[in-house]
């Protein structure tokens, strides 16, 4: 443990966001090199997964991170929890630059920030009891808690919402929403101030997604945990973060309070991603009132991102300006203080009459109805 990262005593698990801020990532870049050429291989190109982010995440805050598939979700999180190097920026956790600090400078801290892989499955050792699953993290960091890890990890089972009995079982003997469950009982295992979770309910069904959406937030409800919370669309982040951000092509274009984000996005992209109903209709059209986008094309390669707007080729308002320009991340007139929008022509800040509109697939519906009861 070296002097530089003993940290400042941690505050008390809060409800909700206090404002002070616990994670702060500027510019925050990562370029996978590719490699090419014979005999000799050369770098000849990059895929810039991550490409100049900014983000705060505050204590005991839920954050959402927002983009569709392809555009550097995982990868920003594996850079903040650092199982990756970053190619450039900073990361301050505390107060601390832990941007490349050394597995050794980071052991003091790799209990606070924990993660939850998208996957069920494959996250979880399937030759390990459950019990040897959840109680892994304090053995790797010395930690013998009170009463013994046992004693711990059938608390922990309880609160996630298993039966603490099951301590003995395998992971193949439970379902994937309760795979997922033993997911976030490791993950709270070291009683962390951060838990990145990277898609978490994705790969479970649609029925099940609610439950450990409402898991979650009873998580950071209770034990004032914050999240970067991953997700590919708008649904989930809705109900769970007090902020959003949505990013493209490894770029944040517009971030915000959810209900500023939610009511009034500025941002072509969070339109579309705000539109679900898969027919285009720009050309004026009667709608009812309601915008109705689809996004045409696939988002472009990182390898060769578009110069200037990196949405222009998708986007409806694209001029020559976006080819030239790249927009800065500013807050625009009229909008809520740290809403902030990346576009030469932003859109007007309304959605009117689209507020039934929003459902991009039928997991909001059952989040609907699991989370407001
Ligand atoms: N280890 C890697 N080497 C090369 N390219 C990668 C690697 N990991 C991710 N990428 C690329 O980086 C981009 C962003 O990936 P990722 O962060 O997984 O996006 P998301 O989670 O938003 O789907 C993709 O184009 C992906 O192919
Ligand atoms: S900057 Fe131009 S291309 Fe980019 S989102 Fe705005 S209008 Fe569209
Ligand atoms: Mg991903």
């Amino acid at each position: 443990m070296t002097e530089d990262l003993v940290l400042p005593a941690p505050r008390d698990g809060g409800t909700g966001p206090s404002g002070e801020p616990l994670l702060e990532v500027t510019g925050l870049t990562k370029h996978f090199p590719i490699k090419g050429g014979f005999p000799i291989r050369r770098t000849v190109g990059a895929v810039q997964a991550v490409d100049g982010l900014d983000l705060t995440v505050h204590v005991g805050e839920s954050f959402g991170l927002v983009g569709e598939s392809g555009c550097g979700k995982s990868t920003t999180g594996r850079l903040i929890t650092r199982l990756m190097e970053p190619t450039g920026g900073k990361i301050s956790y505390r107060g601390r630059d832990i941007t490349h600090a050394s597995r050794k400078e980071l052991a003091p801290i790799r209990s606070e920030i924990q993660m939850i892989f998208q996957d069920p499955y494959s996250s979880l050792n399937p030759r390990q009891t459950v019990g040897k699953i959840i109680s892994g993290p304090m053995e790797i960091n010395g930690i013998e808690p009170e009463g013994g890890r046992e004693k711990r990890v059938r608390e922990l089972l309880e609160i996630v919402g298993l039966n603490p009995e099951h301590y003995n079982r395998f992971p193949h003997e439970f379902s994937g929403g309760q795979r997922q469950r033993i997911g976030v009982a490791r993950a709270l295992a070291l009683e962390p101030k951060l838990i990145v979770a990277d898609e978490p309910v994705s790969a479970l069904d649609v029925s099940i997604q609610a439950q450990v959406v409402n898991l979650l937030q009873k998580v950071q409800d209770e034990l004032g945990i914050a999240f970067l919370f991953i997700a590919h669309d708008l649904a989930v982040v809705r109900h769970f973060s007090q902020r959003v951000a949505v990013m493209y092509l490894g770029k944040i274009i517009e971030v915000g309070d959810r209900d500023s984000i939610y009511t009034r996005p500025r941002h072509p992209y969070t339109h579309a991603l705000l539109s679900a109903v898969p027919e285009v209709s720009l050309s004026g059209e009667d709608t009812g009132g309601r915008e109705r986008i689809r996004l045409a094309g696939d988002v472009p390669s990182p390898i060769a991102p578009p110069s200037g707007c990196r949405f222009r080729t998708r986007c409806w308002k694209a001029q020559d300006k976006c080819a030239t320009q790249e927009p800065p991340l500013i807050q625009l007139s009229g909008n809520h203080d740290g809403h902030l929008t990346a576009c030469h022509f932003p859109e007007e800040p309304t959605v009117e009459g689209r507020a039934e509109d929003i459902v991009l697939d039928p997991a909001l519906a059952a989040l609907e109805e699991g989370t407001e009861q």
